[in-house]
């Protein structure tokens, strides 16, 4: 069974569908991502899952449970954090996780069990006498997912956690998400930062104007736009001779000052292009490798600049 799942789900505004017949499954333990440009109805789907919005006609279960339907328990199995700081600056960082665990009505015993638990992993535990406002920005971030774990949810949901975060605190971002997630907890986290879907995330999919248009891990994602090209300089810099040679095993361009090989797959293609190099008696003296990113991706599967 999916922890989230959506069928032919859409959403319109009057006249206009921002969700567009998304089916959309997220398995267990994943950090899932939804990568897409401005207006793509990444806020709209998310707002739906978490229940902030009635979807228009199609179905979305979290863990089976309908989000339109069940609205209570669904409520009870995730975590939202949500752009703003969701914590009181005033109490302390443990005084926040008890208010946030008694809105789920959690014994306070259980409250402060859990709140010792998600302190330690997010390595906020020495400053949990602390006032929230006097806490760093990274901590800060830090304290706003603690707030949407208190009550044990299965799925986190953040929609765009990153925007107006500065890097260190992005970062810091990152690895909490990266705990939390090794902790067990399903993740779906939207994002416009192709940077951060890479990095992050295990899965992606990729929307534009409300629908899916690429799914996969980053990894398959970039593969599929295909080649990557590899640029090497070398001495003497005999480069024809050297491209007679490697075009038997793989696609290259010779330039004045150096020679650009394209292939599909470098991990085999790479060490016979060296050996070629080596054999000639040319010293390489520059390699710069040049890999299709998300971005290409986008383009390659829209056919529409990323905005
Ligand atoms: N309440 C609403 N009424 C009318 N149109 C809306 C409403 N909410 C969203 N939209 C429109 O739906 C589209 C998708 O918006 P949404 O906020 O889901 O995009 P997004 O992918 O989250 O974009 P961003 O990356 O800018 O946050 C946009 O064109 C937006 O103007
Ligand atoms: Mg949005």
């Amino acid at each position: 069974m999916y922890v989230i799942e959506t069928k032919e789900l859409v959403k319109t505004f009057g006249e206009f569908t921002a969700v567009d017949g998304v089916n959309l499954t997220v398995e267990k333990g994943m950090i899932f991502g939804l990568l897409g440009p401005n207006g793509a109805g990444k806020s709209t789907l998310i707002n739906i899952l978490t229940c902030a919005l009635r979807p228009t006609s199609g179905t979305a279960l979290i863990s089976g449970l309908d989000v339109a339907g069940d609205r209570k328990d669904v409520l009870s199995i995730i975590g939202v954090v949500p752009q703003e700081k969701s914590f009181y600056e005033d109490l302390t960082v443990m005084e926040n996780l008890i208010y946030f665990g008694s809105l789920y009505s959690m014994p306070r015993v259980e409250i402060k069990r859990k709140a010792h638990e998600i302190l330690n992993l997010l390595r906020l535990l020495d400053k949990k006498d602390k006032k929230s406002k006097d806490l760093s920005g990274g901590m800060k971030t830090r304290l706003n997912v603690a707030c949407a774990l208190i009550h044990k949810p299965e799925v986190l949901i953040l929609d765009e956690p990153s925007v107006g975060l500065d890097p260190v605190s992005a970062m810091a971002l990152r690895e909490t998400i990266k705990k939390v997630n090794s902790d067990g907890v399903t993740v779906l986290i939207t994002t416009h930062d192709m940077m951060e879907a890479d990095e992050l995330c295990h899965r992606i999919v990729i929307v534009n104007r409300g629908k899916i248009v690429e799914e996969g891990t980053p990894g398959e994602l970039k593969a599929k736009v295909g080649v990557e090209k590899i640029l090497i300089k070398s001495t003497p810099g005999e480069y024809h001779a050297l491209a007679e040679k490697i075009e038997k095993i793989a696609s290259v361009e010779e330039t004045e000052d150096a020679l650009t090989i394209s292939s599909s797959d470098f991990q085999s293609i790479l060490p016979k292009v060296l050996e070629i190099f080596r054999e000639a008696n040319e010293t390489v003296v520059d390699i710069t490798a040049s890999k299709p990113n998300l971005k290409d991706v986008f383009i390659h599967a829209t056919g529409e600049e990323w905005k």
